[in-house]
């Protein structure tokens, strides 16, 4: 069975996956790669890109709320979990799930840029088209999407839909339905 209308397919994911995994070994080649990944949503692009990545690393996640129950993003930012280690030197890349208005990218990296790490680049499965209200520079971006909402490969509505291995959009009915 197939969720809502796939924008993304599994073989398309996987594919762009590995492209940016090639570049990101390429560029961390001799440094002290940290993957941060944040949670619940990059937990598929954590696993796969990680994997993918022929380097030695490290991974350390955190967790933030942003959009609470709702599907516009509040703009207010609290961490839940924070890193369990410093970061103080390290090349720290951020793995991050979707850019939409960008706040929720904006705060951790004027929080994460404090702690002093050599480096901190971010890269996103989804970059959503449109105004961002807050600029993010996004180094390793997966697709460049329409502003629509979706779910699938770590994006929920609800807590539902992590676990579709494709990205899909969700029709209002369905929305509605859950
Ligand atoms: P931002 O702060 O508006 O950039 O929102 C980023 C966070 O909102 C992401 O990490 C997601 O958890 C959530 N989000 C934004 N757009 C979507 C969507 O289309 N589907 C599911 N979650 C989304
Ligand atoms: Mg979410």
């Amino acid at each position: 069975m197939t969720v809502g209308n796939v924008l993304i397919t599994e073989d398309e994911i996987q594919d762009r996956i590995r492209l940016l995994a090639a570049e990101i070994t390429k560029d961390y080649e001799s440094r002290d790669l940290l993957l941060v990944g944040i949670l619940k949503g990059a937990v598929m692009l954590m696993a796969d890109l990680a994997r993918a990545i022929e380097l030695p690393m490290d991974m350390d996640f955190m967790a933030v709320s942003s959009y609470g129950a709702a599907t516009q993003t509040s703009g207010v930012v609290r961490i839940i979990k924070d890193l369990e280690r410093d970061i103080e030197g390290r090349d720290v890349l951020i793995v991050e799930d979707i850019i939409d208005s960008g706040l929720t990218l904006n705060y951790l990296l004027k929080s994460l840029s404090m702690r002093k790490p050599a480096s901190i680049e971010v890269c996103s499965l989804l970059v959503k088209e449109g105004l961002q209200r807050a600029a993010v520079s996004c180094k390793y971006p997966g697709f460049i999407i329409p502003p629509d909402f979706v779910v699938g490969y770590g994006l929920d509505y609800l807590g539902l839909y992590r676990n579709l291995p494709y990205i899909t959009v969700m029709n209002e009915e369905e929305i509605a339905a859950v």
